[in-house]
């Protein structure tokens, strides 16, 4: 409880990683917020600063080490200062974070939430505190509720955790543990009790989100049933969600992408590689010609849909005739927006012990895929131009009144208009196209 004579302790959360990082920095600042604890926005002002970290890359990871190091000088002011690591480098490197960093209080991986509580009364009592377990329970079940307080019009509801997929070179199976999807019930409470508090849009998220296999009535709901039964909730317009390995997306999420207008015409599918040779090794489980067959069946039940994908360039192994695949799947696609990185060597996964390709060859690339994503990004989003879109409002744009919103297709849309305030959905004619935007005109409401 809050010890009402003093001032409320003040929280810094700060998250690095996927959206599932996001959303479970929520929960915990809301479960920390029951222990007398809101949040701030500045690391010098905290009582506890609280790092949601990323195992992805090398240098996601090392990054969480040198902001470690810029705490320094905060704990030594303020040696009351408690310092928390969460997420998935907690997870990968446990106790090890307390040995390299001794400044550090408590160490919580991912399926340990709901330990937070104690483990930060136990900080506070002095005493230092590591959990990495993968408990039975459902950490969600046992983090305190969302307040019922307003929200934006977009949210994250995390339905499903971990992978059993083993990718070749992926940390998220021993960082986040093995597949498990939440209840159909539980899911379907909390998209209630968000669109009761102002939620518009919700994006379902998982490691392997369309892997989903809920308990719902009847047995196992697959998400294009759970989709179904989102879409009957009043006032939940949208859905979206990611993301989502080729070889799950089943019939059911198909055939819902071509008759739920709640669901976004907008799928993120990573293909990592064009090569068959390179998938192999990767442990993709399909083909490249697999993956073409299954991005036609899609369109074919929602023509509109923007695809978008990551990709690895310099896997080991990977050569130039390799690459020119990857190229070549790129052309046959056409995305409209993807993210693709270097490969990076991960401790303890199978391809760390590979030979690894040359960095120079590695960049070279990474620059020709990046320009061939970027001039395909600007073609969809130039296509937009001329057309008719619906935008729900989020925010202020940057500019004096201007909003900003996301269209159907996920793009930021600057419009000025006095109806398009927060939470407003609306029809856009768009006029302009920039690098990462388009902008428009307001058609109506
Ligand atoms: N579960 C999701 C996301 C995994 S992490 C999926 O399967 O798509 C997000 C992206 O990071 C991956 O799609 C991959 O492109 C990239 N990634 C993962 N491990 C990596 C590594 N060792 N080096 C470089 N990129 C990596
Ligand atoms: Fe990692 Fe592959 Fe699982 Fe995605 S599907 S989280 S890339 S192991
Ligand atoms: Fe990173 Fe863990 Fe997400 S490694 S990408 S924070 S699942």
């Amino acid at each position: 409880m809050a010890d009402h004579d003093t001032a409320p302790k003040k929280l810094f959360i700060k998250t690095y990683g996927c959206q599932m990082n996001v959303y479970d920095s929520e929960r915990m600042a809301e479960a920390l917020g029951a222990q007398g604890y809101v949040t701030t926005e500045q690391a010098d002002e905290a009582d506890m600063v609280l790092l949601n970290t990323c195992h992805i890359r090398e240098k996601a990871a090392e990054k969480v080490y040198s902001d470690l190091g810029r705490l320094r000088p905060l704990k030594e002011a303020k040696p009351e200062l408690k310092i928390g690591v969460a997420g998935c480098v907690a997870q990968a490197e446990g106790a090890e974070i307390l040995r390299r960093m001794p400044l550090v209080d408590l160490v919580v991986g991912p399926q340990s939430y709901h330990r937070l509580p104690e483990m930060t009364k136990a900080a506070e009592a002095g005493e230092k505190t590591v959990d990495t377990d993968f408990p039975l329970e459902d950490k969600f079940d046992h983090l305190a509720r969302r307040p019922k307080a307003a929200r934006g019009p977009t949210a994250f509801l995390t339905v499903q955790e971990g992978c059993d997929k083993f990718c070749a070179f992926c940390v998220v199976p021993y960082t986040r543990g093995a597949e498990v999807s939440r209840p159909v019930d539980r899911v379907l409470a909390e998209a209630r009790d968000l669109v009761e508090r102002g939620v518009r849009e919700i994006t379902l998220l998982g490691q392997n989100v369309n892997a989903y296999h809920g308990a719902g009535e009847g047995g196992d709901w697959g998400l294009g049933r759970l989709a179904r039964e989102l879409a009957k909730i009043d006032g939940l317009d949208r859905i979206r969600y990611t993301t989502s390995h080729p070889n799950d997306m089943d019939d059911e999420l198909i055939a819902a992408h071509g008759e739920l207008p709640e669901l976004m015409p907008y799928l993120h599918l990573p293909v990592q590689s064009g090569s068959d040779r390179i998938l192999k090794a990767m442990n993709r489980k399909h083909t490249a010609e697999q993956y073409l067959r299954l991005v036609e069946r899609i369109r074919a039940a929602r023509p509109d849909l923007v695809l978008t994908s990551d990709f690895i360039v310099g896997f080991p192994g990977e050569t130039d005739e390799d690459f020119e695949a990857t190229m070549q799947l790129v052309e046959a696609v056409g995305y409209g927006m993807a993210y693709s990185f270097k490969y990076s060597a991960r401790p303890g996964t199978p391809a760390a012990e590979k030979a690894a390709v040359a960095a120079e060859v590695a960049d070279e690339r990474l620059q020709r895929l990046q320009a061939l994503l970027t001039q395909q990004q600007r073609q969809v989003q130039d296509d937009m131009v001329g057309r008719e879109v619906s935008v729900l409002f989020e925010k202020p744009g940057r500019l004096e009144g201007q909003m900003v919103g996301k269209s159907e297709h996920l793009h930021a849309v600057h419009v000025r208009h006095p109806a398009a305030r927060p939470g407003v959905i609306g029809r856009v004619r768009i006029t302009g196209s920039a690098p990462n935007s388009l902008a428009g005109d307001w058609v109506d409401g």
